[in-house]
Protein backbone atom coordinates (compact mmCIF):
# COMPACT_ATOMS: atom_id res chain seq x y z
CA UNK A 1 0.00 0.00 0.00
CA UNK A 2 1.15 3.41 -0.80
CA UNK A 3 0.46 4.95 2.30
CA UNK A 4 1.70 8.34 1.31
CA UNK A 5 -0.63 8.76 -1.30
CA UNK A 6 -3.22 7.70 1.15
CA UNK A 7 -2.75 10.14 3.58
CA UNK A 8 -2.45 13.29 1.18
CA UNK A 9 -5.64 11.60 -0.27
CA UNK A 10 -7.42 12.22 3.15
CA UNK A 11 -5.79 15.30 3.67
CA UNK A 12 -3.56 14.32 6.69
CA UNK A 13 -0.59 16.19 4.23
CA UNK A 14 2.98 16.64 5.26
CA UNK A 15 3.73 18.68 8.03
CA UNK A 16 -0.16 18.69 9.60
CA UNK A 17 -0.42 18.41 13.30
CA UNK A 18 -4.27 16.29 13.83
CA UNK A 19 -6.05 15.61 16.60
CA UNK A 20 -6.90 11.22 17.25
CA UNK A 21 -8.30 9.68 19.43
CA UNK A 22 -5.24 6.66 19.89
CA UNK A 23 -6.45 3.06 21.01
CA UNK A 24 -3.50 1.45 22.59
CA UNK A 25 -3.70 -2.05 24.98
CA UNK A 26 -1.61 -2.45 28.21
CA UNK A 27 0.27 -5.89 28.39
CA UNK A 28 -2.54 -7.37 29.49
CA UNK A 29 -5.19 -6.63 26.96
CA UNK A 30 -7.17 -4.37 28.34
CA UNK A 31 -7.93 -1.57 25.78
CA UNK A 32 -7.49 2.56 26.26
CA UNK A 33 -8.65 5.12 24.41
CA UNK A 34 -6.83 8.98 24.74
CA UNK A 35 -7.00 11.84 22.55
CA UNK A 36 -3.37 12.70 21.25
CA UNK A 37 -1.80 14.85 19.30
CA UNK A 38 -0.43 13.33 15.86
CA UNK A 39 2.23 14.98 13.46
CA UNK A 40 2.86 13.66 9.77
CA UNK A 41 6.89 14.55 8.47
CA UNK A 42 6.86 12.60 5.40
CA UNK A 43 5.68 8.87 5.60
CA UNK A 44 6.39 8.68 9.72
CA UNK A 45 3.72 10.10 11.99
CA UNK A 46 4.98 10.98 15.53
CA UNK A 47 3.62 11.47 18.40
CA UNK A 48 4.80 13.36 21.92
CA UNK A 49 3.21 11.10 24.77
CA UNK A 50 2.97 12.58 28.52
CA UNK A 51 4.57 9.75 30.61
CA UNK A 52 1.62 10.17 33.34
CA UNK A 53 -0.65 8.92 30.71
CA UNK A 54 -1.86 5.24 30.30
CA UNK A 55 -0.84 5.58 26.73
CA UNK A 56 2.92 6.28 27.67
CA UNK A 57 2.40 3.16 29.91
CA UNK A 58 0.92 1.03 27.11
CA UNK A 59 3.38 2.21 24.48
CA UNK A 60 6.32 1.14 26.03
CA UNK A 61 5.35 -2.17 26.28
CA UNK A 62 3.58 -2.78 23.40
CA UNK A 63 5.00 -1.22 19.83
CA UNK A 64 1.15 -0.98 18.26
CA UNK A 65 -0.83 2.14 18.56
CA UNK A 66 -4.27 2.18 16.33
CA UNK A 67 -4.79 6.26 15.35
CA UNK A 68 -8.38 6.70 14.95
CA UNK A 69 -10.00 9.76 12.58
CA UNK A 70 -12.91 11.56 13.99
CA UNK A 71 -13.94 14.92 14.59
CA UNK A 72 -16.91 14.03 17.02
CA UNK A 73 -16.02 16.34 19.95
CA UNK A 74 -18.02 14.39 22.31
CA UNK A 75 -15.92 11.40 21.99
CA UNK A 76 -13.01 13.55 22.70
CA UNK A 77 -14.20 14.82 25.78
CA UNK A 78 -15.18 11.11 26.39
CA UNK A 79 -11.76 9.85 25.97
CA UNK A 80 -10.29 12.23 28.06
CA UNK A 81 -12.71 12.52 31.04
CA UNK A 82 -14.90 9.52 30.77
CA UNK A 83 -12.99 6.18 30.78
CA UNK A 84 -15.88 3.62 31.26
CA UNK A 85 -17.72 5.41 28.25
CA UNK A 86 -15.16 5.58 26.22
CA UNK A 87 -14.43 1.54 26.42
CA UNK A 88 -17.95 1.44 25.11
CA UNK A 89 -16.78 3.47 21.90
CA UNK A 90 -15.00 0.99 20.80
CA UNK A 91 -15.49 -1.86 18.28
CA UNK A 92 -14.13 -5.44 18.31
CA UNK A 93 -10.35 -5.63 18.75
CA UNK A 94 -8.54 -6.36 15.42
CA UNK A 95 -6.12 -9.14 15.13
CA UNK A 96 -3.38 -7.58 16.62
CA UNK A 97 -5.50 -7.07 19.69
CA UNK A 98 -6.42 -3.11 19.00
CA UNK A 99 -9.94 -2.13 19.46
CA UNK A 100 -10.39 0.70 16.56
CA UNK A 101 -13.25 3.30 17.67
CA UNK A 102 -16.71 2.01 16.18
CA UNK A 103 -17.59 5.19 14.64
CA UNK A 104 -14.07 6.28 13.38
CA UNK A 105 -13.88 7.88 9.66
CA UNK A 106 -11.12 6.04 9.35
CA UNK A 107 -8.41 4.62 11.72
CA UNK A 108 -3.98 4.64 10.90
CA UNK A 109 -2.33 1.46 12.55
CA UNK A 110 0.86 2.29 13.39
CA UNK A 111 4.34 0.72 14.87
CA UNK A 112 6.51 2.29 17.19
CA UNK A 113 10.26 2.75 15.51
CA UNK A 114 12.00 4.69 17.78
CA UNK A 115 11.41 7.29 20.33
CA UNK A 116 13.69 10.25 22.29
CA UNK A 117 12.94 10.67 25.53
CA UNK A 118 12.62 14.15 27.53
CA UNK A 119 11.83 14.70 30.95
CA UNK A 120 8.12 14.41 31.17
CA UNK A 121 7.57 13.28 27.75
CA UNK A 122 8.64 11.06 24.75
CA UNK A 123 8.39 11.83 20.96
CA UNK A 124 7.21 8.78 19.49
CA UNK A 125 8.04 8.05 15.94
CA UNK A 126 5.72 6.04 14.01
CA UNK A 127 6.26 3.80 10.73
CA UNK A 128 2.02 3.57 8.93
CA UNK A 129 1.56 -0.18 8.68
CA UNK A 130 -2.12 0.45 7.27
CA UNK A 131 -4.51 2.74 6.71
CA UNK A 132 -8.65 2.20 6.63
CA UNK A 133 -11.11 4.19 5.48
CA UNK A 134 -14.58 3.71 6.81
CA UNK A 135 -16.37 6.98 5.91
CA UNK A 136 -16.43 8.87 2.52
CA UNK A 137 -13.77 11.59 2.85
CA UNK A 138 -12.56 11.49 6.81
CA UNK A 139 -12.73 14.47 8.91
CA UNK A 140 -9.62 15.47 10.09
CA UNK A 141 -9.15 17.56 13.48
CA UNK A 142 -6.84 20.43 13.29
CA UNK A 143 -6.03 23.09 15.54
CA UNK A 144 -4.10 24.48 12.98
CA UNK A 145 -6.60 25.32 10.63
CA UNK A 146 -9.04 26.58 13.90
CA UNK A 147 -6.10 29.14 15.00
CA UNK A 148 -6.14 30.31 11.66
CA UNK A 149 -9.44 30.96 11.09
CA UNK A 150 -9.61 32.43 15.03
CA UNK A 151 -7.01 34.48 13.86
CA UNK A 152 -8.64 35.61 10.78
CA UNK A 153 -11.99 36.51 12.64
CA UNK A 154 -10.14 38.67 15.09
CA UNK A 155 -7.82 40.60 12.85
CA UNK A 156 -10.94 41.80 10.44
CA UNK A 157 -12.46 43.12 14.12
CA UNK A 158 -8.70 44.91 15.06
CA UNK A 159 -8.88 46.88 11.96
CA UNK A 160 -12.81 48.27 12.63
CA UNK A 161 -11.36 48.85 16.55
CA UNK A 162 -8.69 50.59 15.48
CA UNK A 163 -10.67 52.83 13.01
CA UNK A 164 -12.77 53.51 15.94
CA UNK A 165 -10.07 54.17 18.45
CA UNK A 166 -11.03 51.48 20.79
CA UNK A 167 -7.48 50.40 21.98
CA UNK A 168 -8.86 48.10 24.58
CA UNK A 169 -10.62 45.68 22.31
CA UNK A 170 -7.59 46.13 20.15
CA UNK A 171 -5.05 44.66 22.74
CA UNK A 172 -7.14 42.34 23.87
CA UNK A 173 -7.67 40.76 20.26
CA UNK A 174 -3.84 41.43 19.68
CA UNK A 175 -3.70 39.17 22.64
CA UNK A 176 -5.74 36.16 21.53
CA UNK A 177 -4.07 36.61 17.91
CA UNK A 178 -0.85 35.93 19.67
CA UNK A 179 -1.82 32.68 21.99
CA UNK A 180 -3.11 31.24 18.53
CA UNK A 181 0.47 31.98 16.95
CA UNK A 182 2.05 30.48 19.76
CA UNK A 183 0.17 27.75 19.06
CA UNK A 184 1.05 27.55 15.44
CA UNK A 185 4.45 27.93 15.98
CA UNK A 186 4.97 25.05 18.31
CA UNK A 187 3.01 22.30 16.08
CA UNK A 188 2.87 23.78 12.35
CA UNK A 189 5.06 26.63 11.93
CA UNK A 190 5.32 25.45 8.13
CA UNK A 191 3.41 26.34 4.81
CA UNK A 192 0.92 27.60 4.69
CA UNK A 193 0.01 28.47 8.86
CA UNK A 194 3.34 30.08 10.09
CA UNK A 195 2.98 32.17 6.73
CA UNK A 196 -0.22 33.14 7.32
CA UNK A 197 0.13 34.02 10.78
CA UNK A 198 3.14 36.15 10.06
CA UNK A 199 1.55 38.36 7.34
CA UNK A 200 -1.47 38.66 9.68
CA UNK A 201 0.63 40.30 12.68
CA UNK A 202 2.56 41.92 9.09
CA UNK A 203 -0.93 43.78 8.29
CA UNK A 204 -2.07 44.54 11.73
CA UNK A 205 1.06 46.64 12.43
CA UNK A 206 0.44 48.51 9.19
CA UNK A 207 -3.10 49.12 10.41
CA UNK A 208 -1.83 50.11 13.59
CA UNK A 209 0.59 52.94 11.97
CA UNK A 210 -2.26 54.40 9.62
CA UNK A 211 -4.15 54.60 12.46
CA UNK A 212 -1.99 57.16 14.19
C1 LIG B 1 -7.48 17.28 21.79
C2 LIG B 1 -6.51 16.72 22.80
C3 LIG B 1 -5.21 16.46 22.41
C4 LIG B 1 -4.29 15.93 23.31
N1 LIG B 1 -3.01 15.68 22.89
C5 LIG B 1 -2.14 15.07 23.73
C6 LIG B 1 -0.83 14.70 23.27
O1 LIG B 1 -0.45 14.94 22.12
N2 LIG B 1 -0.01 14.05 24.14
C7 LIG B 1 -0.42 13.76 25.43
O2 LIG B 1 0.37 13.13 26.16
N3 LIG B 1 -1.63 14.12 25.89
C8 LIG B 1 -2.51 14.76 25.07
N4 LIG B 1 -3.75 15.11 25.53
C9 LIG B 1 -4.10 14.83 26.92
C10 LIG B 1 -4.45 13.35 27.10
O3 LIG B 1 -5.42 12.94 26.17
C11 LIG B 1 -5.00 13.15 28.52
O4 LIG B 1 -3.94 13.33 29.43
C12 LIG B 1 -5.64 11.81 28.68
O5 LIG B 1 -6.28 11.78 29.92
C13 LIG B 1 -4.63 10.68 28.62
O6 LIG B 1 -5.36 9.48 28.70
P1 LIG B 1 -4.71 8.10 29.11
O7 LIG B 1 -4.13 8.27 30.51
O8 LIG B 1 -5.85 7.13 29.07
O9 LIG B 1 -3.64 7.80 28.10
C14 LIG B 1 -4.68 15.67 24.65
C15 LIG B 1 -5.99 15.94 25.05
C16 LIG B 1 -6.89 16.48 24.14
C17 LIG B 1 -8.29 16.75 24.59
Amino acid sequence: MDVLSVLDEIGFIDGLHIEALVSTIDEEGMANLAPIGVRRIGDKLYMKIYKDTQTYTNLVSRDLALINITDNVEYYYIATFRDDEAIILLDHPLDNGLPPLRDADAYIVVKKEDFEDYNEFIIIKFKVIDIQIKKGFPRLITRCKNAIIESLIHATRIRVFLERGDIDKVTRLKHLISHYKDIINRICPSKPYGMIMDDLERMIREWEKNSD
